[in-house]
């Protein structure tokens, strides 16, 4: 078969590299890609979002399967142009995408299936968002009800921090609605589920590093590290949160006839105390795909055929999949570049890569990278590339995954060191 991968980030990367060790794959194509992509696959230079562009190559190529990586190309509706032009493709519908691409709806649908999430309002003014705020005061968490790639939500601690959330809510960010909701504490955790529509199939469980700097400390970025399985949560919470944050959304969504297709990804906030366990458990968010960095964890683990899981997903399979799991731990550590989030800088060297892929037990994958004019490997966005370590404790696997970061040089990198702690 012939799989078309849309994105050219670090998990469009894990995806193409396990689709090729697949032994019914024949060729993988990957559209925009990346120079590490490029090692592995096809790739075609057309833009995430370029729908149409897309499907004339799918076309063109004979595919027989394409797999959407980024939330920018579902929301572009992607998926609906494939589905009409007939081409098997793994990704929710942009009606079935709003459960990410709008937090409001997400609450609704919440609301309507009884998935536990924290207590909510959503304002469209700003003068009704300030009388709120000033009535409940901090902690409240508000967040801009479109993609914003992790930029709009506020966790606000401190009333002082009211002003400065609410101009940049209407003011860069032009939230047309904003979510305030309650402030719950814990650890996240992301169950990631793959659906076909009407029923799911949990993925194994990973948490990842939001924050920029090591123990938790600085902006909020898109992910900074990811550990797969996440001790964090068991086997039985596992499948309350199935029972209980998964499958009344596919109900829903099924009933409203936009049934979930694609990678249902649940945002949790887990209480520390085992007594507060399972039921304390609460859906942050949900994101209508796979994470990143947590894929770049997760699909590695993978020892069953990630396609027999493709094609029950889009329909092409009626056979409900077995997963199977290796059993080590991986560790993904993000290399970002200098200045990330806020303004990473781009065409910085990245060298030591070769000495790196030579570690034992890591795995490469390329986010932003490019090549220069004389073909040097440069950075070209925020992350950049992930690490990852496979070991069979979680110490053996940030220990090899650090071991491979330490030997790629990148000037003024951002790296956590904790992943996995
Ligand atoms: P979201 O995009 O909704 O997942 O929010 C981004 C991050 O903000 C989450 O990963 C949490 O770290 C934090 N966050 C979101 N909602 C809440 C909440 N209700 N209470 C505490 N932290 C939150
Ligand atoms: N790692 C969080 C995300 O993919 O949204």
């Amino acid at each position: 078969m012939r799989i078309l991968v849309i994105g050219g980030g670090a998990r469009e990367h894990a995806i193409a590299w396990r689709l090729a060790a697949s032994h019914r794959v024949t060729e993988v194509l990957c559209a925009p890609g990346n120079p590490g992509i490029a090692s592995i696959a096809r790739v075609l230079p057309i833009a995430t979002a370029d729908c149409e562009a897309l499907l004339r190559a799918a076309r063109e190529h004979k595919v027989d399967l394409a797999v959407v990586g980024p939330e920018a190309a579902l929301e572009a509706g992607v998926v609906d142009l494939f589905e009409a032009g007939g081409v098997p493709i793994v990704g929710p519908l942009k009606a079935a995408a709003l459960l990410e691409s709008s937090k409001a709806f997400a609450k609704e649908i919440m609301g309507q299936s009884g998935v536990p999430t924290a207590r909510y309002e959503v304002f469209t003014e700003r003068a009704a968002l300030e009388r709120h705020c000033a009535a409940q005061g901090a902690p409240l968490v508000l967040k801009a009800d479109g993609l914003a790639s992790g930029k709009g939500v506020f966790v606000v601690h401190e009333e002082r921090e009211f002003a400065a959330a609410l101009d940049a809510l209407f003011g860069p960010l032009r939230a047309d609605k904003v979510v305030a909701e309650e402030f719950l504490t814990g650890v996240e955790v992301s169950c990631i589920f793959a659906c076909n529509g009407i029923e799911a199939i949990p993925l194994a469980p990973a948490h990842d590093y939001k924050r920029l700097r090591d123990g938790d400390q600085g902006p909020n970025t898109g992910g900074m590290g990811a550990v797969c399985p996440s001790p964090r949560i068991t086997e039985t919470e596992l499948a309350w949160i199935q029972e209980r944050c998964a499958a009344p959304v596919l109900q829903a969504m099924s009933e409203r006839g936009t049934p979930f297709r694609g990678f249902l990804y649940a945002g949790l906030m887990v209480p520390v105390a085992a007594a507060d366990r399972p039921h304390g458990i609460r859906v942050l968010e949900y994101n209508t795909r796979l994470g990143d960095p947590e894929c770049q964890a997760i699909l590695p683990r993978l020892s069953s055929d990630p396609l027999e899981l493709l094609e029950w997903m889009a329909g092409m399979r009626r056979e409900k999949p077995r997963l199977q799991w290796r059993p080590e731990t991986s560790a993904c550590v993000v290399i970002a570049s200098d200045g990330y989030p806020e303004a990473p800088k781009k065409g910085d060297l990245l060298e030591g890569l070769e000495l790196a892929t030579l570690v034992p037990g890591t795995a490469l994958f390329h986010a932003a990278t490019g090549r220069d004019s004389r073909g040097s490997l440069i950075s070209a966005g925020g992350r950049t590339l992930s690490v990852v370590g496979f070991g069979t404790t979680c110490d053996e696997a940030r220990e090899r995954a650090y071991q491979a970061v330490d030997l790629i040089q990148l000037k003024g990198r951002r790296a956590r060191r904790d992943i996995g702690l």
